[in-house]
């Protein structure tokens, strides 16, 4: 069998999100699999295991919610081994559940009965500011589980924006890729600008905060509590406003044309945020611009600010608009290129995946459209931005192509950061 003929099977794209492992085969197609990225570590000194036989040290997946009953030491015991896409040198949790759920996900597609089949060709992506640590440590864990199972013929690293824009054949762009946890912003030129990405300690969770808000000044204080209503709720009734003053005082002037309400299923429970409805705006412009004004009183009323924070030796900055982030990053760059980089704006990961109700067009906008608004009122104008095809899936996707395109003579060199690291001929 030709490579090229192998790699059309076994090739393997991962993708390490902060919330999620999207993980899979190129026979996946368009969608790979996806699993929290957590693991839970059980008691072993509890009695019920004694009498049931001990459980593995570390649980991931759908298991997980068999013990999820015993509430007071849940945040001790459930790992989510990545903080903004990086995870601590030593944090040996940490790596214990990245190992597991890596495992899991090439398990899960050991091809049956194939004798052709001698490993996967496995394309990982992490986030633009790993440091090279976690690059050793997941060539080790890929080693480890090549050893054990035969499922890892060869293994090799790209950064997340890179993916995303390989996934939609763009050399030079800006990406930014806004997933749970965090957002990148990576000037692309070939290869990633390492030293103009501009890294913001936000994500999809900072919409849920103000959503969860939102619900408790609702009435719904209970509801505002459990974490996945919150998501639910704010995918489905969050709207970003073209200007958020304008389209507030419409959503005031027609409460009944705005109205945000949503039926949990399973359940008897509807939330409706009746004459509150205009605040559905306030959750798309959270999370495009969380500075303007409007939001002071909920920071005073104690929604936690997003805060600068320093991660090994990278700052992720907590309030600057996603305007700003986008300028700052592209002026880092060449002035010569600057045009370029503007010119081809790449939006991806789900934190982007704002709808708009076709009969609130105009008031309400899609991601592209808010970020061209933004870099407009800052002065520049001539920018296209697009939004990935499957944002969530853009990583995994580009790490398929990738994986399939890079030769496997190609050896991994750490200069530069590319090429496969081979566990067999
Ligand atoms: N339709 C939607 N509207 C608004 N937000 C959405 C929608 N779909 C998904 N999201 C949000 O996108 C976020 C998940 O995005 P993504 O899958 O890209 O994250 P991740 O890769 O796991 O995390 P990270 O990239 O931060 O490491 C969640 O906050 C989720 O609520
Ligand atoms: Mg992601």
């Amino acid at each position: 069998m030709s490579e090229a003929e192998y790699k059309r099977k076994y090739t393997f794209g991962e993708d390490y999100g902060t919330s999620f492992y999207k993980f899979g085969p190129i026979t996946c197609g368009e969608r790979p699999e996806v699993i929290e990225n957590r693991g839970y570590f059980p008691d072993e000194s509890m009695i019920m295991f004694q009498l049931m036989g001990k459980p593995r040290e570390v649980v991931i997946g759908d298991e997980i919610a068999q013990f999820l009953g015993a509430r007071e030491e849940l945040a001790e015991r459930l790992v989510y081994p990545m903080r903004n896409g990086v995870i601590e040198r030593g944090d040996e949790r940490a790596w214990r559940v990245v190992e597991e759920i890596t495992r899991y996900g090439l398990e899960r597609f050991r091809p049956k009965a194939d004798p052709t089949f001698d490993g996967f060709f496995v394309c990982a992506s992490l986030s633009a500011v790993a440091p090279r640590y976690m690059y050793e440590r997941l060539f080790d864990i890929h080693k480890r589980i090549d050893e054990g199972t035969g499922l890892v013929k060869a293994v090799t690293i790209i950064p997340q924006p890179l993916a995303v824009a390989i996934a939609h054949k763009t050399p030079t762009c800006v990406v930014v890729e806004s997933g749970h946890g965090n957002t990148q912003v990576c000037p692309v030129s070939r290869y990633p600008i390492r030293r103009a990405i501009v890294a913001l300690n936000r994500g999809g969770g900072d919409a849920n905060a103000i959503t969860s808000q939102i619900l408790y000044d609702a009435g719904y204080s209970d509801l505002a509590k459990e974490e996945t209503i919150v998501r639910m709720v704010k995918e489905a009734i969050g709207l970003v406003p073209r200007d958020l003053d304008e389209a507030i005082r419409a959503a005031k002037a027609e409460p009944e044309r705005f109205r945000a309400a949503v039926k949990i299923p399973g359940t008897r429970i509807t939330i409706d945020l009746g004459d509150e409805s205009w605040a559905r705006f306030l959750i798309g412009e959270y999370v495009f611009n969380p500075g303007h004004e409007i939001f002071q009183s909920y920071f005073a009323r104690g929604m936690p600010r997003p805060r600068d924070v320093k991660i090994g030796d990278v700052l992720f900055r907590g309030m600057l608009d996603f305007g700003e982030a986008i300028i700052e990053a592209v002026e880092m760059c060449p002035v010569e290129l600057q045009p370029y980089l503007y010119r081809k704006v790449l939006l991806s990961g789900g934190n982007f995946q704002w709808s708009v109700p076709p009969e609130l067009e105009g008031i309400a906008v899609d991601s592209a459209t808010k970020i061209k608004l933004l870099l407009r009122e800052k002065g520049v104008e001539d920018v296209s931005v697009e939004m990935a095809r499957e944002p969530k899936f853009s990583v995994w996707r580009g790490c398929i192509i990738y994986g399939y395109a890079v030769s496997a003579s190609f050896k991994w060199s750490w200069d530069r950061m590319e090429g496969w690291v081979r566990f067999r001929p």
